[in-house]
């Protein structure tokens, strides 16, 4: 009896989002359906893999039972173990990147594991494209609150990020209308503004800046101007970490060793003090929202989407159609190939609807 039962291995990798466990009791209870299927996780993405010893759980019903309203990932994660690029300290206190791809895939195939299901953004599906290629039964669920994979309709943890910052936006608007200020509310977004576009259309902001329009300060003053009469008015702005001037450069700060990105953040005061540099008059106060944005319980919709992709996912691997990503297409769940899923990245079209009806309630993106 024992032979006929397959074992199907969770990777959460990447930033955490919520949703995360939604995913993964999703694929717990489809699997359990099978009865053929035992299901397991590997602890901190492919650490729990490739680390020794390797740390790893079985995932029964008991253990998956009520997380699906948990923020984070019960499976942990990192954003410091791509299998490709394995970032490993050298005695001098550097870096050196390894592949190890070829020793975490002889590793899972030696402890018994029928098909992989990892859970991760961008980052995580060009490497679930490249050990597929490389001979592993794997299938990638899109994870994100950046929203930024093109080949799905919505990532979840967007949703959620979005109620997040929308809520901060609202309070940020009371000081704002009582102080007469200026009030910029700094959201996540390294290279799509998704976050701070919704947020700006669900708060009423004036001004919303993004990684896909450069923006021109002195455009940026006019608009705050045009709100101030006898020193009196107030305006919201929400910039995207990504945003940058026309003629400047994002506001990085190093990543930590063996991180695949550079941090992002502190755009805020940036724009702050570029904007009493071009002579605006108006009190100005930065906020910096960060990783609120990603905590938390996810809300209903995060949790239905991440539920149905945890199922998808399942479906696919107990059919051998491996070598794929689930997505949300037109309303319907579906999938599409790991090509395909990290050919393009999810910018805002500038002519798209969203920014055509965000200029049409009057907000500015300073161009
Ligand atoms: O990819 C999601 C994201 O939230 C980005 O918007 C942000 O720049 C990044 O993660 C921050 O990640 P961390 O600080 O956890 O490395």
């Amino acid at each position: 009896m024992n032979n006929t039962i397959k074992k199907v291995l969770i990777v959460t990798g990447g930033g955490d989002c919520p949703g995360l466990n939604a995913v993964i009791r999703g694929i717990v209870k489809r699997a359990r359906k099978e009865k053929t299927w035992e299901v397991w996780g590997s602890i901190e993405a492919f650490n729990g893999i490739l680390n020794e010893p390797q740390h790893l759980i079985r995932l029964t019903s008991r253990k998956v039972a009520g997380i699906h309203v948990k923020g984070g990932t019960i499976l942990k994660t990192t954003n410091k173990a791509n299998p490709l690029k394995y970032p490993v300290l050298q005695p001098d206190g550097s870096i050196r990147e390894a592949d190890r791809s070829d020793e975490l895939i002889s590793k899972i195939k030696s402890l018994g594991f029928d098909a992989v299901i990892n859970v991760g953004g961008d980052g995580s599906q060009r490497i679930s494209r490249e050990l597929f290629k490389k001979g592993l039964a794997i299938v990638g669920v899109p994870k994100t609150i950046d929203n930024d994979l093109q080949a799905t309709d919505m990532t979840f943890g967007f949703q959620t990020a979005v109620q997040i910052a929308t809520d901060a936006f609202d309070k940020l608007v009371t000081t704002a209308e009582s102080h007469h200020r200026v009030m910029i509310m700094e959201v996540m977004g390294r290279d799509a503004g998704w976050i701070a576009l919704h947020t700006a259309i669900a708060g009423g902001a004036e001004i919303c800046l993004i990684p896909e329009i450069p923006y021109d300060i002195n455009k940026v003053l006019k608009r705050i101007e045009a709100r101030y009469t006898r020193g009196k008015g107030f305006v919201n702005i929400v910039v995207a970490e990504g945003a940058r001037p026309k003629d400047g450069t994002i506001v990085a700060r190093r990543g930590e060793k063996g991180s695949e990105h550079v941090r992002l953040g502190g755009i805020a005061y940036q724009l702050a003090q570029q904007l009493k540099d071009a002579g605006c008059r108006a009190e100005i106060r930065e906020t910096i929202l960060g990783h609120i944005q990603r905590g938390g319980t996810p809300v209903a919709f995060d949790r239905i989407l991440a539920s149905l992709f945890g199922v998808k996912a399942m479906e696919l691997v107990i059919h051998g159609e491996y070598g794929r990503m689930v997505a949300l297409k037109n309303n319907n769940i579906s999938y599409v190939s790991l090509e395909e899923a990290t050919r393009e990245y999810n910018h805002i079209q500038k002519d798209s609807y969203l920014i055509k009806a965000a200029r049409g309630l009057g907000i500015s993106f300073g161009d």
